[in-house]
């Protein structure tokens, strides 16, 4: 049986980075995934460009950009391994990058510059990888006469059996199962009795439909900066971003945004013209011009978005004088304060991120490792999403980073004591 440190189960983004600093840092470490392809969801993420970490992330307040039952768990992985110390190991390896938006950083070229350099690291630390190789069974090994230590565990898969004195896991959300999303790190928590908080999909695109929604059906493709909020009081969460129309609802950065905070049965308000004043846009028209409505709307918006927002009230179709300000009014607020109630998201084959995950009350923030003596969790799988923009692979690298550095002193403990 071959015998190991450390068995990382998952080669993503958590993983994989992981299992390069723990074999570096000296540890015989194996990586199995049940996917034939390496770390696909860096090769599919960022539109294929990888938005590989985020500048404006403020580990001292990670509840700005981290939703988790337990808000403040990831700020001490965050804070020892930040976005500049990943930078700093994205230029070592010579990829070209760029800020595109608010601190988000993209490769200039392709993901696979990020996939190649994870695979550099975890050669330099000599990881073997068992690719495709299915997991059958996880179980801790005693034998019983006390002669071994405590912590020991057996793995059983297609390619063989593996003994080792830690596992990690990294085998992410659930998020686009067609490309190897598993519920296996949700499953093996349970396993050794430790909770998991729901999971349900993060940063997807909602859908809408019924009579208030059908106006806008055809509006797919048009897209605008708005405001939009959910939740109210200590739960209100609003997102300054553009909203895309689609076939079946609402997408763009403040629709995946908002989806993450957003909770079945409830509603959303869209201001869309933020940081105006439709009012006093509207009664200066009325004053000035004897324009239709729907030509001084089409100033203010997409002109489809004017066309199927006036369409929807003959009051709305006469010239702007002829409207009694009773009319704009009602016009302004509906224009600045759109409520919509949404019947669901497109789920996990279109969301980039799962919330929830195993609960973050039974692992230590320093090191990942669960109550379960030498089983870790790092990365999507664990209860801890941050916002669209790089934030969900700066928590992969941080918490990856926390373990390893742990999984490293252990080794020292273990050869020392
Ligand atoms: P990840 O999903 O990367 O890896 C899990 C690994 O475990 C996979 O290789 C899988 O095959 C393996 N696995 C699963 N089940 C298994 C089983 N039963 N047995 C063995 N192996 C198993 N984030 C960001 O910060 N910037 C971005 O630009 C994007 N863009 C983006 C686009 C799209 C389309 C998606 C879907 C997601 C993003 N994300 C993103 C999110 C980001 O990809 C995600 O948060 C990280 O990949 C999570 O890293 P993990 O290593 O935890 O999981």
């Amino acid at each position: 049986m071959l015998d190991v440190d450390v068995v990382v189960l998952g080669a993503g983004a958590a993983g994989l980075f992981c299992a390069g600093v723990a074999g570096q840092l000296g540890l015989k470490v194996l990586v199995i995934d049940h996917s034939a392809k390496v770390a696909e969801k860096v090769r599919i993420s960022g539109g294929g460009r990888c938005n590989f970490t985020n500048r404006d992330l403020d580990a001292t307040a990670p509840q700005r950009h981290f939703l988790s039952d337990n808000p403040q768990f990831c700020r001490s992985a965050l804070s020892r391994y930040l976005p500049q110390d990943f930078i700093d190991l994205v230029r070592r390896h010579g990829i070209p990058f760029h800020e595109k938006h608010r601190g988000q950083l993209f490769g200039d070229r392709s993901s696979d510059d990020f996939i190649g350099m994870l695979l550099r690291e975890c050669a330099a630390g000599g990881v073997e990888r068992w690719q495709p190789c299915r997991l059958a069974a996880l179980r801790t090994r005693g034998d019983g006469t006390g002669a071994l230590p405590a912590r020991r565990y057996e793995l059983d898969t297609d390619r063989g059996s593996v003994a080792c004195s830690s596992v990690v896991v990294a085998t992410g959300g659930l998020s686009i199962p067609k490309i190897g999303a598993s519920d296996l790190g949700y499953r093996l928590a349970r396993q050794f009795d430790l909770s998991v908080v729901e999971p349900r999909p993060g940063l997807v695109p909602l859908t809408l439909d019924g009579p208030a929604w059908q106006p806008f059906t055809a509006l797919a493709g048009v897209a605008l900066p708005v405001t939009l909020e959910t939740g109210a009081g200590k739960g209100r969460m609003a997102f300054s971003e553009d909203l895309l129309f689609t076939h079946h609802g609402l997408s763009g950065p403040a629709g995946l945004q908002i989806s993450s905070y957003w909770k079945p049965g409830t509603g959303l308000i869209i201001d869309l013209l933020p940081g105006q004043d439709a009012l006093a846009r509207l009664r200066e028209a009325k004053s000035s011009s004897r324009r239709l409505l729907v030509n001084v709307l089409a100033e203010l918006l997409p002109s489809r978005l004017a066309n199927a927002w006036i369409a929807r009230d003959p009051v709305w179709q006469r010239a702007v004088p002829d409207l009694p300000d009773r009319a704009l009014e009602a016009l302004a607020r509906s224009l600045q304060h759109w409520e919509l109630t949404p019947g669901g998201t497109e789920g996990y084959r279109k969301a980039e991120v799962t919330v929830g995950g195993v609960d973050t009350r039974q692992l230590s923030s320093r090191t990942m490792e669960s109550r379960q003596p030498g089983l870790y969790f790092i990365g999507e799988v664990v209860d801890v999403t941050g916002w669209l923009g790089g934030y969900n692979f700066q928590w992969a690298w941080s918490s990856g980073h926390a373990c390893a550095q742990a999984l490293a002193a252990e080794l020292v403990a273990r050869k020392t004591g």
